[in-house]
């Protein structure tokens, strides 16, 4: 290819993103240390800058790093480690040194922007699962008493649900909703943080090869795999994880909640089925590109993708099987593992290797069977806007519901029935809800991103009547 039309085509790239609604994604990368033979901090900084990487995400709040970090406009998540869990639990005391001495010395030069409290907290070796929620509620005490704004969370194994397939049927182990995951979410959607998630479907892969294809687990082009139950093709198993956690977390009413990936990776060698270079590069690769073009899942195409790569480095002192130690993006020596996009910059240099069409969030076609409609007809339920989302949001996700997702608008026009109250919540709480009755009020339908949410009551703005279904 010459390299003018190399060029067009980057500067078309770019263009299309710049233009289109689509919100873009974000890429952060995890940065471990389990190794004796990486390069100092200062120069991870270095190495990040120059791949246009702005966010990390290290598993402790050492100082060196934090130090390193200063000033460089990098956003970091750190962690309070599963092994202080018990003690953030019982005492605000212990979380309030522990805000003295690990946060507030860095922070805001160190831009620290969310507190990963434990990781895996239900599969660690110790039962500590009882002690997570005091302990993220103890530590954003202290956070505010010093009134320093970070999220707080918390970052789950996948292995937290009991069922991910089909995508809408995903749903949390029993045991773990009453006790943890109720309290863990109503304390995310309260403080408004995100549900850290890692999700590998890398493991998902290995034992199953004869029933995933290769191409679907690494997000190449594919036919994808159909939900029956909500019509949704998922073109990866990355994007139908994802969504099963959402289903899960919508089967406790929680669907405003949203998801960061706070791990995913691939192995560039190992012995499991998949592991390897090729097919390392091609998963990480392809995700950065799906994460950057933006929109989000077929079940939350308003939540753009927030995804952290696992893992910065090879790392030598991991344990366990040979793949562990290799998810490195790059060698210890700074070298890349393999050639891939990490950032819009890269995206654009690397046209060869772009979709030139940003893929549009997916808009939901659910195919209700008789007996879902007949079910829905007996509590009946509307679909509302949420005040608090923000003039801008909403206007957003009224273009959307009164654009591609076929909502009837008609009723909003000027003059006609709905027209009054003259609002944007009213007019967008009636987009909202015909495009809800016309997906037959699935799960996921009514939520915009957080811009609407479910009421059993018909709602009531002037004269207008809501209708219930089509
Ligand atoms: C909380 O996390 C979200 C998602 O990563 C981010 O957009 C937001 O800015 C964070 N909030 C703060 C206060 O850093
Ligand atoms: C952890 O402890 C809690 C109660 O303390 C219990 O309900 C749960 O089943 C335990 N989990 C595991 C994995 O042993």
């Amino acid at each position: 290819m010459s390299s003018s039309s190399s060029y067009l085509i980057a500067t078309l790239f770019l263009f299309s993103i710049i233009t289109s609604s689509i919100a873009t994604g974000i890429i952060g990368v995890n940065y471990g240390r389990v190794a004796d033979n990486l390069p100092g901090p200062t120069k991870v900084v270095q190495l990040l800058k120059s791949n246009g990487i702005d966010r990390i995400k290290i598993f402790d709040t050492d100082s060196n790093v934090l130090k390193a970090l200063s000033g460089s406009k990098i956003a970091v998540t750190v962690c309070l480690p599963n092994e202080q869990l018990k003690s953030a639990a019982a005492d605000q005391a212990f979380t309030d040194n522990w805000v003295q001495s690990n946060i507030l010395p860095y922070h805001p030069d160190t831009i620290i922007e969310s507190v990963a409290v434990g990781n895996e907290v239900f599969v660690a070796p110790n039962n500590v699962t009882d002690f997570l929620v005091p302990a993220m509620k103890n530590i954003y005490n202290s956070l505010i008493k010093n009134n320093v704004r970070i999220n707080v969370s918390s970052p789950i194994a996948l292995s937290s649900l009991a069922t991910s397939y089909p995508t809408s049927s995903g749903s949390f182990k029993p045991e773990l909703i009453e006790t943890v995951m109720k309290p863990m979410l109503s304390f995310l959607q309260k403080t408004g943080s995100h549900l850290m998630v890692n999700v590998y479907p890398f493991f998902a892969y290995g034992p199953n090869t004869d029933t995933i294809s290769l191409d679907y687990a690494l997000l190449r082009d594919n036919k994808g795999v159909k939900d029956e139950k909500s019509g949704f093709v998922y073109k990866s198993l990355f994007e139908a994880q994802v969504d099963a956690v959402y289903a899960a977390m919508d089967a406790l009413q929680f669907n405003d909640v949203k998801i960061v990936v706070s791990e995913t990776g691939w192995p560039s060698k190992g012995d499991e089925a998949g592991a390897g270079q090729e097919n390392a590069a091609q998963y990480n690769g392809n995700l950065v590109r799906r994460v950057l073009i933006g929109g989000g899942t077929p079940a939350k195409p308003n939540n753009p993708l927030i995804v952290y790569l696992f893992a910065l480095f090879n790392e030598n002192q991991k344990t366990g099987p040979v793949s562990e130690q290799n998810y490195g993006l790059f060698y210890p020596n700074e070298q890349k593992v393999y050639n891939i996009p990490l950032s819009l910059a890269d995206l654009a240099n690397m046209p060869n290797k772009v979709e030139l069409t940003p893929t549009p969030a997916p808009a939901p076609r659910p195919v209700p069977t008789q007996g879902d409609v007949q079910a829905n007809n007996v509590g009946q339920t509307w679909c509302v806007a949420n005040g608090k989302a923000g003039e801008k949001m909403l206007q957003n996700a009224l273009d959307y519901a009164c654009g591609e997702g076929g909502a009837d608008c008609r009723p909003i026009q000027s003059g006609d029935t709905c027209y009054n109250p003259n609002t944007l919540e009213a007019h967008a709480s009636y987009a909202f809800n015909s495009y809800y009755q016309k997906q037959s009020r699935v799960s996921g339908s009514c939520d915009f991103g957080g811009a609407a949410y479910v009421v059993s009551q018909p709602p009531r703005y002037g004269n207008c009547k809501f209708p219930t279904g089509y």
